[in-house]
């Protein structure tokens, strides 16, 4: 008898211990056939509580029943347990990554100048301009004559042309600035006029650690009345200090542009003490506004044109222009 209700108390703990092993509902449900089947240890057992005298049967058959009870309950708190881990691991792998982004954005990012370029055209674009743009394969006329560079002008020799054989000649050339683009602008749009025109532009000149025969500028130009040199000096100083920050400034230096009239170059003073120069800037020639279709005595204007390239080597501090061209992955992937 005694030994009956030993074999009906292993007989639980080895179901019970089944059930706890269980890792998944799966396995859950063959190991419920396993410890409560027809085959199973404590089912098989009941055969025996016949044979017992009635006391001793109503005792097996209580442990029994208990036992059975027991694992029952066990075999539900099991499967719940596990209903939730599978669904929790469900959750886990069909969950939906978006940080899968990250790995491949490592693997590419825009060029620095291409983010120089945005970067630029946000600070701007926040300043009230529109982004304009303009072919790279200009005509003369657009890159020079109607800014204002008389035929024969020497300023015209100071831009290294790489002229483009098409058409007549001397006619079709690589622009080499992207002030055509004010031209362009002036026709394409009455003032009041605010925009700027990031773009490529083209040089006949050997590379070095400064200069690429393909560099990048950014143009800005505002047409609308009463328009003064006040206003594109205080204008480059709130681009400086939104670009660079509140500790740079800005200065201006008398220059000369045959499409600017007066003209000046544009510095940046950074915090270490140091001048950075950016570019050209000056107030609109009245023979350009004419060029663009309007009329000087109504309307005035500022231009400028900074080297964009400058502004991702400074940013990055890389010291040669050429890095950034050279395609070389170990250092386009440092940044
Ligand atoms: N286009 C001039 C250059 O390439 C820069 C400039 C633009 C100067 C606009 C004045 C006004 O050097």
């Amino acid at each position: 008898m005694s030994e009956l209700l030993d074999r009906v108390a292993r007989a639980r703990e080895g179901a019970l211990g089944r059930v706890g092993e269980a890792t998944s509902t799966d396995e859950l449900r063959l190991v419920e056939t396993e410890v409560l089947g027809k085959r199973a240890d404590l089912i098989e057992l009941r055969k025996s509580v016949g044979a017992l005298g009635p006391d001793e049967r109503r005792r097996v058959g209580q442990a029994l029943n208990e036992a059975r009870a027991e694992v029952e309950g066990a075999l539900a708190a099991r499967r719940s347990d596990l209903a939730a881990e599978d669904r929790r691991r469900r959750l886990e792998a069909e969950r939906l990554d978006l940080s899968e982004v990250v790995p491949s954005r490592r693997l590419g990012h825009l060029h620095l100048v291409s983010q120089a370029w945005e970067q630029l055209e946000d600070v701007f674009v926040g300043m009230g301009f529109t982004v304009s743009e303009g072919p790279e394969v200009e005509t003369e006329w657009f890159n020079f004559e109607a800014l204002n560079f008389a035929e024969g002008h020497p300023a015209r020799d100071s831009f290294d042309t790489l002229w483009v054989d098409w058409g007549e000649p001397g006619q079709t050339l690589l622009r080499t600035h992207t002030s055509p683009v004010q031209i362009r602008a002036m026709l394409a749009t009455e003032p009041p006029l605010y925009t700027i025109c990031p773009g490529r532009v083209f040089r006949q000149d050997t590379p070095d650690a400064t200069h690429m025969p393909v560099f990048h500028q950014i143009e800005g130009l505002v047409v609308d009345r009463g328009i003064t040199f006040g206003d594109l000096a205080g204008t480059l100083e709130a681009f400086t200090k939104a670009y660079f920050g509140g500790e740079f400034t800005s200065r201006l230096r008398p220059s000369y542009f045959p499409f600017t009239e007066p003209s000046a170059e544009f510095d940046v003073l950074r915090p270490d003490g140091s001048w950075l120069e950016l570019g050209g800037c000056g107030m609109v020639h009245p023979n350009v506004l004419r060029s663009g279709g309007v009329d000087p005595e109504e309307w005035s204007g500022f231009a400028f044109g900074f080297g964009l390239d400058r502004f991702a080597l400074m940013r990055h501090r890389v010291d040669d222009l050429r890095e950034f061209f050279a395609g070389d992955l170990r250092f386009l992937t440092q940044f």
